[in-house]
């Protein structure tokens, strides 16, 4: 018996109903960074795992637990790959992107093997910027303005800023020392996972989900007081330009990302309108990863946001500025073995004459009605008709199928006059 093979959990497929919100999603984000004069950089989805592991870190949760990897037939190891940020430096690394600033952008499918819950996936969809070559707070803010032009953009309302410094790897690792010995003392109220992290990562102990852990995190030292002149000027920078701007933000100092390469500035942009999985887009500096791919020292900033929480909101009705997708112009029903062969090379025609024309030809034949069934389904503007009289007579019927209208026949070149007409009259 066959068996019905289905989609891996966690990894979705998208149906032409929900695509043009998601289409529309993505055309004007992309819109919004060219006009920042951000340029696109596509990557590969599969890389070496050691990209990820000295990049993300091999202690977190990514490379630890969730990066789907697989021997190559010569015994590398690859991955797909987890997020973006690794790729970018490795192909601007490669490609000697980094003889100047550069401003890219990337969009597409990322993998991570966590457990699935709504708005948490297998694979998921990401925009990301990475900046590289500046290393003033102006470009943090500018990264920062550009997420908020996209909101504005999507009509998106309602998203709260968090944002923390992480300093850099020295005042870290100051902080670590007084952060351990803090959580060793409480550690009889840690769970499991936090003694783990304590032992291997115990910055990210601040990050704990367990509700339990809050009193503790709560009592915690707080980095922003470790950080040295220099960082804590950047960062107070960086405020100074959110708060001139007036774009309203919350310090956040236990916000550390599970991701390894940061430093100094760190953000988040969460909803309340999601559940648990409500970052909808995080980012942050990572000034240290060039030179730790092997690159000349760059100061890098970027973000990445996940774009089905982005729909997700948008089907929330927490959007009002998205544009519609046009409608077919006009729906071509030709009814007779005869019309039926002429269709597709008349629509050829069409196309031939009017840019950008939407036209669908019906195939399949069928009586007029069920054609004209479909036309009306189809959303189109104007059925074009073509029976063996139409053929014989050199015109088409054409009918307009939203609101009244009588069928008129019209030759074709009085057919190219009123569809570029109408198209200017809009829908
Ligand atoms: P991230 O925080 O791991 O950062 O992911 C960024 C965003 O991707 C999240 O805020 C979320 O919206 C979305 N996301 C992550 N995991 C999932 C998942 N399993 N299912 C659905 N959505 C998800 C990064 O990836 C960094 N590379 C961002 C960055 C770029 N930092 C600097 N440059």
């Amino acid at each position: 018996m066959a068996i019905n093979i289905q989609a891996i959990r966690g990894m979705h497929d998208l149906l032409p109903d929900r695509i043009g919100l998601w289409q529309r999603l993505e055309d004007e984000t992309r819109r919004v960074l060219e006009s920042y004069g951000y340029s696109e950089i596509r990557t590969p989805l599969v890389e070496v795992t050691d990209l990820f592991k000295r990049s993300i870190g091999e202690v977190t949760d990514i490379v630890e637990k969730e990066m789907y990897s697989f021997p190559d037939s010569n015994g590398d190891s690859l991955s797909l790959r987890p997020e973006g940020t690794a790729s970018c430096v490795r192909a601007a690394i490669e490609h000697g992107l980094l003889d100047q600033p550069r401003r890219l952008w990337y969009r597409g499918p990322m993998y991570r093997h966590e457990r699935p819950q709504k708005g948490r996936y297998r694979q998921f969809h990401q925009i990301g910027v990475e900046v590289f070559g500046l290393e003033g707070p102006d470009i943090d803010q500018e990264v920062l303005f550009l997420t908020q032009r996209i909101w504005r953009t999507l009509g998106l309302e309602g998203l709260r800023l968090e944002v923390n410094s992480l300093g850099e790897a020295e005042e870290r690792s100051a902080y670590r020392v007084e952060l351990v010995a803090y959580l060793e003392a409480h550690h009889a109220h840690l769970d499991d996972d936090s003694r783990r992290r304590l032992l291997t990562n115990p910055l990210r102990v601040l990050d704990a989900k367990n509700p339990e852990l809050r009193e503790v995190i709560a009592g915690a030292p707080v980095l922003l007081d470790h950080l040295g002149e220099a960082s804590r000027r950047h960062f107070e920078a960086f405020c100074a330009g959110l708060d001139d701007a007036g774009i309203p933000y919350q310090i956040n100092p236990r916000l550390v990302r599970g991701l390894d390469y940061y430093n100094r500035t760190v953000f988040e942009w969460i909803t309340d309108d999601l559940g648990a999985q409500g970052t909808v887009c995080a980012g942050g500096r990572y000034d240290g990863l060039v030179a730790q791919l092997g690159g000349r020292p760059t100061a890098a900033v970027g973000f990445a946001m996940g774009l089905e929480r982005l729909v997700a909101l948008l089907e929330n009705g927490k959007a009002n500025g998205l544009p519609s997708p046009p409608p077919l112009d006009a729906y071509l029903v030709a009814v007779g073995a005869a019309a039926q062969a002429a269709a597709p090379g008349l629509a050829e025609l069409l196309r031939d004459a009017i840019p950008d024309l939407r036209l669908q030809c019906h195939c399949g034949g069928g009586s007029f009605k069920s054609q004209f069934k479909k036309a009306d389904r189809s959303g189109a503007r104007f059925a074009l008709v073509l029976g063996e009289e139409e053929l014989k007579r050199g015109i088409l019927g054409v009918k307009p199928l939203r609101g009244d209208g009588e069928q008129r026949d019209l030759s074709h070149e009085e057919l190219e006059s009123f569809l570029l007409a109408a198209r200017q009259d809009g829908p």
